[in-house]
């Protein structure tokens, strides 16, 4: 079966078995009735995924759906959305109801389960700022346990299961800590600030954030239902400071966000000034609005294709400024 409408990039490749499962029972009887031998690969969005060729093993898509919700007091709320749900469907759901906290994880493509895995985040916010806990089923002994935000590790686009957790769990469901009526609006990131300026918006609310962050990433962002994309296809390099500094002698203008004794810097910035901006090889670019984002150009690009590009953008990076980028996909 074709997985191609599984993935974001739009990449061809398939699988040698294919299964849907609407239900954890569905889920834990496909995987006992599956020998432990075959290699899973679970897909939630596919937002966040490169397949680089056919995948000899079984793909199990995870079609769980179902949001509750719990008062814990007068101004809490645990809100918790199974795996399958569309992310940007549920922040939508919340900001209807009033709940803070997810707004500025607006328009982020993918689904609610996968959003831990690299701790999803966008302008000032990321998922583990809001995060209770999260439902697993354990692949080895197949029983259901619970992690809440320390177990989860989190660190920028990273968390356990993508460390020592990796390939040992699939998350079933995630509750957040959401607020009904005091919110913290956190317009700190100054396109935030911008674009509700263009808006004409002083007192924002939670909607009005969500609204800000939508205009300013599709101003930006290609759309994968148009364009074949996994958003931000690196992570933005932190390198010590001594290191910062001496780049800034040959580079004057390298931006950097200071954090302890080291600088998180811009890789978008890095492509852009190495010439990869809007520049297309094959069926592959780097996108013209966001160099940091790679792009199925043509609609036909194979995962290899995509790959090779991504190992150019390293490579030549890595010669100019001594940096080397870390892949923030999931290449399989
Ligand atoms: N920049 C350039 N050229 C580019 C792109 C960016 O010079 O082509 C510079 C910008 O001028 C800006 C800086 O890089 O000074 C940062 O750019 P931007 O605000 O667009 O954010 P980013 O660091 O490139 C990160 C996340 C995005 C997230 C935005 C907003 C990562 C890997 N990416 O991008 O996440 O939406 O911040 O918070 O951290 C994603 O993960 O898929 C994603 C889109």
């Amino acid at each position: 079966i074709s997985l191609k409408p599984f993935n974001t990039f739009g990449v061809d490749a398939s699988a040698r078995f294919f299964a849907e499962v609407n239900s954890v029972e569905e889920l834990t009887e496909t995987l006992k009735s599956s020998n432990t031998q075959t290699l899973k690969l679970f897909l939630g969005g596919g937002s966040n995924l490169l397949l680089t060729k056919d995948f000899e093993g079984l793909a199990i898509r995870l079609n769980l759906k179902g949001i509750t919700e719990e008062i814990i007091n007068d101004n809490e709320i645990l809100v918790t959305a199974k795996a399958g749900e569309n992310w940007h469907q549920f922040v939508m759901f919340c900001l209807e109801k009033n709940y803070g906290g997810l707004e500025n994880l607006s328009l982020i493509p993918g689904n609610v389960g996968t959003s831990p895995m690299q701790n999803i985040g966008a302008y000032g916010t990321e998922i583990k700022d809001v995060f209770e806990s999260c439902k697993v089923l354990n692949l080895k002994t197949l029983e259901l346990e619970t992690l809440n935000s320390e177990q989860c590790r989190f660190g920028y686009r990273d968390s356990i299961f993508k460390q020592e957790g990796k390939g040992k769990y699939v998350i079933l469901e995630v509750t957040f800590r959401l607020t009904t009526k005091t919110h913290r609006i956190d317009v700190e990131y100054g396109a935030i600030q911008s674009e509700l300026e263009n808006l004409g918006i002083i007192n924002p609310t939670i909607q009005d954030v969500s609204r800000a962050v939508i205009n300013i990433r599709q101003s930006k962002l290609p759309d994968p239902k148009e364009i074949g994309n996994a958003g931000s296809f690196f992570k933005n390099p932190t390198i010590p400071l001594a290191q910062y500094e001496t780049l800034k002698l040959k580079f004057e203008n390298i931006p950097g966000y200071p954090n302890g004794d080291f600088v998180k810097v811009p890789a978008g910035w890095l492509i852009e000034q190495c010439g990869w901006k809007g520049k297309q090889i094959g069926n592959v670019a780097s996108h013209k609005l966001q160099a940091l984002v790679i792009i199925n150009a043509t609609g036909n690009a194979t995962g290899k294709e995509i790959f090779d590009f991504s190992t150019m953008i390293i490579d030549s990076v890595k010669e100019k400024y001594g940096i080397e980028l870390e892949r923030e996909v999931n290449i399989i």
